[in-house]
């Protein structure tokens, strides 16, 4: 299978580009909430211009993971590092601070709140000297109207209330958000988790789009199908622990999709499958194929 014609993935890149430094690493990092471990020894690089996919059944800690980055939670084991120096950060707006932005799927805006309002939503511009200061209106509408074009998302209406907006373009809106309010780790919770095939592509070309413009992009998701289109390096979490870590040219989607399904309950549900009627068997993927070695768990980071 191949991700050509979706024009998302503009060049396959290596997973340790020369002279590029990861923005943000975990090494051997973990969580535990009480007497229960949700993340166990987990390794991870994201670099600059790059698309870092978290793939991951329910529970398998997602989540977690993106918590403890986004400044939500601490680790309680290994090390977490910004630019190669260890950190804790007790707030999100501390790794907000140093450039780690995070889009959750329930995005924090005011529905009837215009587009050009939601953007600037606690970082409003102002004018005049305090105490006449007040908001610049002409100068956000202008610079949301530019940025969002510049990331080539246009809206016909920036007054619209951004609740009237579809699920797809909220995302966009936060994408361009982050991108102008200067972050340079972007984590997507699941952004295209309630949304359709057209809307998923377009959310993808954003994620495209930031990843373009220099940004570490760490996209979380169940779809192998939408990290594929975009990513350059998957990981996939198990029940707390890394059980993939491979760069784009060390595995294949078919590769991907077992790691998530798990080969065995996929060879047995295909099993069970054979027996209703009016399932084709012969169009899933083939079990013995998919169970074929892939890249160690190890990876390269
Ligand atoms: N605050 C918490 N207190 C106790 N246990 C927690 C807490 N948050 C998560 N867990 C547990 O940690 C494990 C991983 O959860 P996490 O939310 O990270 O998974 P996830 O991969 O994001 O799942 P989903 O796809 O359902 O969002 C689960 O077993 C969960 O029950
Ligand atoms: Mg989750």
């Amino acid at each position: 299978m191949t991700t050509e014609g979706t024009g998302t993935q503009s060049a396959v890149k290596d997973q340790t580009p020369a002279g590029d430094a990861p923005l943000v690493e975990l090494r051997g990092a973990g969580k535990s909430y009480g007497n229960i471990r949700a993340l166990h020894g987990v390794d991870l690089k994201v670099f600059p211009s790059q698309v870092t996919c978290v793939l991951g059944d329910n529970g398998a800690g997602k989540s977690t993971l993106i918590k403890i980055i986004s400044g939500l939670h601490q680790h309680t084991e290994g090390e977490f590092l910004v630019d190669g120096a260890p950190v804790r950060f007790s707030t999100p707006r501390e790794a907000l601070d140093r450039g780690i932005a995070t889009v959750y799927q329930d995005l924090a805006v005011v529905p009837l709140m215009p587009v050009w309002r939601n953007f600037f939503l606690g970082s409003e511009m102002t004018k005049g000297p305090w105490p006449l200061r007040r908001l610049d209106i002409e100068r956000m509408k202008k610079t949301a109207d530019e940025e969002l074009r510049n990331m080539g998302i246009v809206l016909d209406d920036l007054e619209q209330p951004i609740g009237t907006l579809s699920g797809g373009q909220r995302q966009c809106v936060a994408i361009a958000r982050a991108v102008y309010f200067g972050a340079r780790v972007l984590i997507l919770d699941e952004p295209t988790a309630a949304l359709g095939v057209k809307q998923s592509g377009v959310v993808l070309k954003y994620i495209a789009a930031a990843r373009d413009r220099g940004l570490g992009v760490i996209f979380i998701t169940h779809n192998p199908h939408h990290a594929y289109m975009v990513g350059d390096h998957f990981s996939v979490l198990r029940l707390g622990t890394m059980e993939l870590n491979a760069s784009r040219d060390e595995v294949s989607l078919e590769e991907l999709t077992n790691h998530m399904a798990g080969g065995t309950e996929l060879a047995a549900l295909k099993h069970e499958l054979s027996q209703v009627r009016g399932v084709d068997v012969e169009e899933l993927p083939e079990a013995d194929a998919l169970t074929a070695p892939v890249a160690s768990s190890e990876g390269k980071s």
